[in-house]
């Protein structure tokens, strides 16, 4: 018995000793079981030799050179400027340039951080004023748009306004949700009054929510922003028996500018100033276009 208690006594001591075993010089010193307590700390963006990256015995890209400086991927497009790159499709690639800061011995390419700025502040005068300035949507109607659109649409949309924009979604329709407490009607996207609506009408309660309608605007990012309002342009064309794609827009032509006919305007308007902005008017005659009235006209 005596025994046993000697030996444990030693064992213990044993293990005590040794956690407490100090660091020193070359050594560490002890810890058990340290799991993921201290991480190798990781200088994004600093070149940096740091010496004891130990992980990559098995890796194939050393830790050290993942550490870094890193040039985006090619091609990249910087946050909010996919306006610019789909506006021309012959010229993305000047334009891809001009966005990387490849098109001139000076030029700094600057990254966009996705910030893009918004001028009007959350008040109603406010609110009306955006739904008179805002009118286009900087993006035109793409078919890989219009999905990002309805998946976005349904995830954070849809749960209020319904997925077919009737304003029964879930939360407010006492057919799917008997016990529904929602203490207001989300709006009906295919009534008249939103069907007429200005683009900046859906942008604005997107950007700050309405009554008990949340902002969106730290949840979406700008391109989706623009991308969901294209969705809910969609539903309220098919509502109506009229399209709303990458082909047409017979909705409204304020409202988007279909992919197809962005390179047409774009060789229609070699002569003008390049603008992101999708034109007002479907693109008339050839040679309707040398005259001076036409060009005095916009
Ligand atoms: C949690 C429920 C809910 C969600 C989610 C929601 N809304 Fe709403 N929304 C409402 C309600 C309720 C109203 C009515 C507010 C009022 O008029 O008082 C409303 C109103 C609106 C209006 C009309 C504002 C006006 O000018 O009258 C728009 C446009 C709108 N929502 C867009 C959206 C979009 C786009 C999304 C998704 C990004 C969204 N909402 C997500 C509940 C919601």
């Amino acid at each position: 018995m005596q025994q046993v208690k000697y030996i444990l006594f030693t064992l213990v001591a044993i293990v005590v000793l040794n956690a407490c075993s100090p660091a020193d010089g070359d050594f560490a010193g002890s810890e058990y079981m340290p799991d993921m307590g201290h991480s190798i700390a990781y200088e994004a963006n600093v070149y940096t030799d740091y010496s004891l990256n130990t992980w990559e015995d098995a890796s194939t890209i050393p830790y050290r050179q993942g550490a870094i400086a890193k040039e985006p991927v090619t091609g990249t497009v910087p946050r909010g400027y996919a306006g610019a790159y789909f506006s021309d499709i012959e010229r993305r690639e000047e334009i891809m340039a001009m966005l990387n800061g490849e098109d001139g011995v000076n030029s700094i390419n600057v990254p966009v951080n996705g910030s893009v700025p918004y001028y009007y502040e959350d008040t109603e005068e406010e609110r009306t004023r955006a739904i008179a300035e805002i009118i286009e949507n900087p993006y035109p109607i793409t078919e890989a748009g219009l999905e990002k659109g309805e998946e976005l649409y349904n995830i954070f949309c849809g749960i209020c306004h319904g997925e077919a924009g009737n304003g029964l979604g879930y939360i407010a329709n006492p057919d799917e949700n008997p016990n529904y407490k929602y203490p207001a009607a989300p709006a009906n996207f295919l009534l008249e009054e939103f069907t007429n609506a200005s683009n900046g009408r859906y942008y604005h309660s997107i950007m700050y929510g309405k009554n008990v309608m949340g902002a969106y605007k730290d949840k979406i990012s700008y391109e989706e922003r623009w991308q969901v309002i294209h969705w809910i342009r969609h539903l309220q064309a098919e509502e109506l028996d009229k399209e709303y794609s990458e082909d047409a827009n017979t909705l409204n032509p304020e409202f988007g500018t279909p992919m197809s006919q962005m390179s047409r305007m774009a060789s229609a308007a070699t002569d003008m100033e390049p603008t992101m902005a999708p034109a007002q008017e479907a693109p008339a005659e050839e040679g309707d276009h040398g005259s001076d009235d036409h060009s005095s006209g916009h």
